[in-house]
């Protein structure tokens, strides 16, 4: 987990979000600089786990390095679905965390943490059906013509 959180790219996205907002604060900038703030890990947790839920089977099929499921199989000698099952439980449990940390003290504007709480929601969502990019499927395809390019019918 030490490696896999920080892999999956969500502090760093997290952090050119945070110099986009209009609430950048001294403090706010040394915590991405000294350690990441509670709430940035547990976003990146659960994009983690939720990417691996996601794309495993093919990443490995690939030669990809083992997931979080792979490693709770070996560890515990579960089979496939109920290491799913309990990664789906482990991605539950840190938003716990993450909605008691929403509320906690911290160097961050209400703004900047309902981008990461956003953030994190669409990360999930993107994850449902694959990643749509290393398995394309037409579902995540719809999904973006739908947000992007179809346009909004309105109302007459
Ligand atoms: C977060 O998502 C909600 C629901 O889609 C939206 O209304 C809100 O404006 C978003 N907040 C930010 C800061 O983007």
């Amino acid at each position: 987990m030490d490696n896999a959180w920080i892999s999956v790219s969500a502090p760093v996205l997290l952090c050119h979000a945070y110099l986009a907002t209009d609430s950048i604060t001294k403090e706010g900038l040394q915590s991405f600089e000294e350690y990441y703030p509670n709430i940035i890990y547990w976003s990146s947790i659960i994009v983690r786990l939720a990417d691996d839920l996601g794309t495993s089977p093919y990443e490995l099929k690939r030669g990809d390095v083992p997931k979080s499921i792979q490693c709770h199989m070996h560890d515990s000698g579960a089979s496939e679905e109920e290491a799913r099952e309990h990664i789906r439980k482990l991605i539950d449990a840190t938003w716990k965390k993450m909605n008691e940390d929403r509320i906690a003290k911290s160097p961050f504007s209400q703004i900047f943490i309902e981008i990461i709480m956003n953030f994190t929601r669409m990360a999930q969502c993107l994850y449902q059906n694959g990643d749509g990019h290393a398995v394309e499927d037409d579902e995540t395809k719809e999904r973006v013509l739908s947000l992007i390019v179809q346009p909004i019918p309105a109302p007459k």
